[in-house]
């Protein structure tokens, strides 16, 4: 077949789009088919190579199920979920952009990931979520503005993190049900405090046809230390980001690519002692400060 014969086939795909279908649909699907059949031009895809891809994608849907999106890992692992959240949070803060008397840059969001289990329970100011978790315990604490500075009181901070081994909730055997997560409300001054542990580094699941994907590139798949945060507040825009500590391994390789300079922060070492919530620690203790800044909507 010559290089005509197979241009056609791709304008086919597109012509065979109905006038009527809906306009962002007819946009993706013909970008889509215009990037897939030059890549499979470009590289001159072999029958078995294409049949291995698609044997591939069928492994990862099945190794779904509710408490695992092995699509997700693809996506994060490929780069493509961070990608998404840069455009996205650009579009939304447009208005903070344009801004010239902005004074706080709005925090920068990062991957969801695939541990988010909504509905975590509300919790006090204060709280402690790594109670009898292993791990190292850490004071978190700060404030979320606006992107003038100003406090945003009744604001939530949805936390979510793996324990100090790098193992969340959703992959404890059993019916462990929540553990490590809460959301909390702000102060009036727009303050946020509670207890959890220092996490960890750890692998995103490889045990499955990502994993072995990772392997065959001479990937490793780890992430470096990191507690999820979700913030938000009606009329700004939401952000869903990670605060890293600036100690962990793999800051430089995020198996996800999710790390921003702007997220990492000293996990202050403290002796046994008493603690700045009057709590007396018998062990050694952490503190994260870090202040959250979300742009009007
Ligand atoms: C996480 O941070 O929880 C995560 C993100 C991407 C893939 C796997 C885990
Ligand atoms: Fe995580």
């Amino acid at each position: 077949m010559n290089q005509h014969q197979t241009a056609d086939i791709t304008q086919a795909v597109i012509n065979r789009l109905a006038d009527d279908a809906d306009p962002r649909l007819k946009q993706i699907i013909t970008t889509v088919v215009k990037h897939a059949h030059a890549a499979v031009r470009e590289l001159d895809l072999k029958p078995e190579e294409w049949m291995a891809a698609i044997q591939f994608l069928t492994k990862t849907g099945q190794t779904c199920d509710e408490k695992r999106q092995e699509f997700i890992i693809l996506s994060d692992t490929l780069g493509i979920s961070m990608l998404v959240v840069q455009l996205d949070q650009a579009r939304r803060s447009q208005r903070a952009l344009a801004d010239k008397t902005a004074t706080v840059p709005a925090t920068e969001a990062t991957v969801q990931g695939p541990f988010y289990w909504e509905g975590a329970p509300v919790l006090p100011l204060g709280s402690d979520i790594g109670k009898g978790m292993p791990g190292e315990p850490t004071y978190y604490s700060g404030r979320v503005t606006d992107t003038h500075g100003r406090p945003l009181a009744a604001c939530c901070v949805d936390v979510w993190s793996g324990d100090g081994e790098g193992v969340y909730d959703m992959q404890m055997g059993g019916d462990a049900g929540m553990r490590l997560r809460a959301r909390f409300h702000t102060d009036a001054e727009g303050r946020y405090r509670f207890w959890s542990i220092k996490p960890t580094y750890y692998p995103v699941p490889d045990d499955g046809p990502v994993g072995e994907m990772l392997r065959a590139m001479g990937r490793h798949p780890n992430r470096p230390g990191h507690i999820h945060a979700m913030v938000y507040k009606e009329g700004y825009v939401s952000v869903t980001t990670h605060l890293f500590p600036s100690d962990s391994p793999f800051l430089d390789s995020d198996a996800v690519f999710g790390v921003r300079d702007t997220l990492i922060l000293p996990f202050e070492k403290h002796a046994p002692g008493t603690a700045p919530d009057g709590r007396k620690m018998d062990q050694a203790w952490h503190s994260a400060e870090y202040d959250f800044a979300l742009a009007p909507a």
